[in-house]
């Protein structure tokens, strides 16, 4: 694998080359707005692409209608996502109309599709710059282009082996970020699309991983997220492969880290390994992203998963002796083609059996390209309706009491912002449970031991003791 800083240095030079453009042009005011769709993996290229803006002397606003560039990092993990782009791109062409010197960039998993390209060819020539998930390192190269250009665009790589380190990121919080692990995936769920436009699955070196924490944890950093689409395959395919226990082993030893989360797990690589390390480690959260996707085995394996209903059964009960106040939480996909009332009272008995704290449930979303959206047994809508509704209600009566079990415990929580509420300010705990607590905002980015007196559900009022 070829980690490329060569091309980092390229980039950070295009950075510069924009900076002093922008400052002798007047007809563009370096002001921005970005919005992020999907996954916390775009919401990290976000961050570095906002990183890269804020370099060239930019300065963000919410505000559409008071940027001259626009940036849309787009997800089409399901087709509502997808939907959601266009309907935007109906209200830009109205502010372009009045505004015709203001710039449109579309980047992300979307435009790795074909027929979103094209349609945006077609229908769609006011978006200035649109570019992929291979390339999204060429960012200020391409920018420059754009800059320099009155033409459409449009930069897509049909893949690419490369991992570019060390651009520029602008966090949301200075004390908790995601660090991408690996990129892509190889395991082609049969419903997703996500390994066609992200790619084969390639890790990064762990010293790359390590040295980036370190400086992270020098900057005030306590929390970290390792970001991957399936985290427990991590290293298979490095020169010296490497696991991903073992990974979360070296971050463990970081000075200054005080808590480790990962995202997502397969179940079908969760190893005893893993689950060892998670019980020994004073550091990582106990907390579990496990994603079932269908309670029933038959199915699970038209989903192309790789375990099976009593398999996933089995990984719960382990992971729940070795870690007894571990929260778990799911993703569930309901009317997969050909689920059958059988089939879904199969992933209702997994719901109930597994008590998750949270599962975040999805209709199943055809996707072109992907061998699900070419099977002939779509299931009606209105079945869908009826079983998404009775999923939801088990996972929220489920949620709530799963919650609610922390109920006058004292628990370390890590202080995230200002609540809307005046003298309020909320935090999580380990368990990534909310928590509101009376205290000064002098407090946020700090650890702090509170009591949990009241369940609201899904989130908690607490005090400092
Ligand atoms: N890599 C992660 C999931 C990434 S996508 C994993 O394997 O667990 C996040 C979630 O979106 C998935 O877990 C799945 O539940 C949902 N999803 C993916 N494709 C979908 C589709 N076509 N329709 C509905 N939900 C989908
Ligand atoms: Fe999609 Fe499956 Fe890969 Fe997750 S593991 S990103 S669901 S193909
Ligand atoms: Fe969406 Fe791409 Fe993530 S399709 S879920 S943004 S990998």
């Amino acid at each position: 694998m070829e980690q490329n800083y060569n091309e980092t240095e390229l980039q950070l030079e295009y950075i510069k080359k924009c900076k002093e453009l922008l400052g002798a042009r007047s007809d563009i005011r370096p002001v921005y707005r970005i919005q992020n769709e999907g996954c916390q993996m775009n919401s990290l290229q976000t961050e570095t692409v906002a990183g890269i803006l804020d370099q060239m002397g930019f300065a963000r606003t919410e505000k559409e209608e008071e940027a001259d560039v626009v940036l849309y990092n787009t997800c089409t993990v399901r087709e509502n996502a997808n939907q959601k782009i266009y309907g935007h791109l109906g209200y830009l062409k109205g502010i372009k109309k009045a505004k015709p010197h203001m710039k449109i960039v579309l980047f992300g998993c979307m435009m790795q599709e074909e027929h979103v390209i094209d349609t945006i060819r077609r229908s769609y020539p006011f978006v200035d710059l649109v570019f992929g998930t291979h390339n999204s390192f060429k960012f200020p190269e391409l920018f420059y282009a754009m800059l320099n250009s009155d033409s459409q665009i449009i930069d897509i790589w049909k893949e690419s082996d490369r991992i570019v380190e060390g651009l520029p990121s602008a966090r949301k919080y200075s004390f908790k970020t995601g660090v991408n692990i690996m990129f892509g995936c190889n395991n082609f769920c049969s419903y997703c699309i996500v390994p066609y436009v992200r790619g084969r699955e390639k890790s990064r070196e762990p010293q790359a991983i390590l040295r980036e924490i370190e400086q992270l944890a020098g900057e005030g950093v306590t929390e970290i997220m390792l970001l991957g689409q399936n985290v427990n395959s991590y290293g298979k395919t490095l020169g010296t492969p490497v696991t991903f226990a073992a990974l979360l082993k070296e971050v463990e030893k970081i000075d200054g880290i005080r808590r480790i989360r990962f995202m997502t797990s397969h179940p079908k690589d969760l190893s005893d390994e893993l689950i060892q390390v998670m019980a020994e480690s004073k550091k990582i959260c106990h907390h579990l992203h496990l994603p079932m996707q269908s309670g029933s085995s038959r199915i699970l394996k038209v989903m192309n998963r790789h375990y099976d209903k009593e398999q996933y059964l089995e990984l719960v009960r382990k992971i729940r002796e070795a870690v007894p106040d571990i929260s778990l939480t799911s993703d569930i996909i309901v009317g997969f083609p050909g689920e059958t009332e059988e089939d879904f009272l199969d992933t209702m008995d997994v719901v109930e059996k597994s008590r998750f704290d949270t599962a975040f449930t999805f209709i199943y979303s055809k996707r072109t390209g992907t061998p699900a959206a070419r099977m002939e047994n779509q299931v009606p809508e209105d079945v869908i309706k009826d079983r998404f509704a009775r999923l939801l209600s088990l996972v929220q009566e489920q949620g709530r009491t799963q919650s609610a079990r922390f109920t006058g415990t004292v628990q370390e929580v890590l202080f995230e912002e200002e609540n809307r509420e005046p003298g309020l300010l909320t935090g999580r705990t380990q368990h990534n449970l909310i928590v509101h607590v009376p205290g000064s905002k002098e407090l946020i980015g700090q650890y702090r031991q509170v009591r949990l007196d009241t369940c609201k559900g899904f989130y908690y009022f607490g005090h400092l003791v």
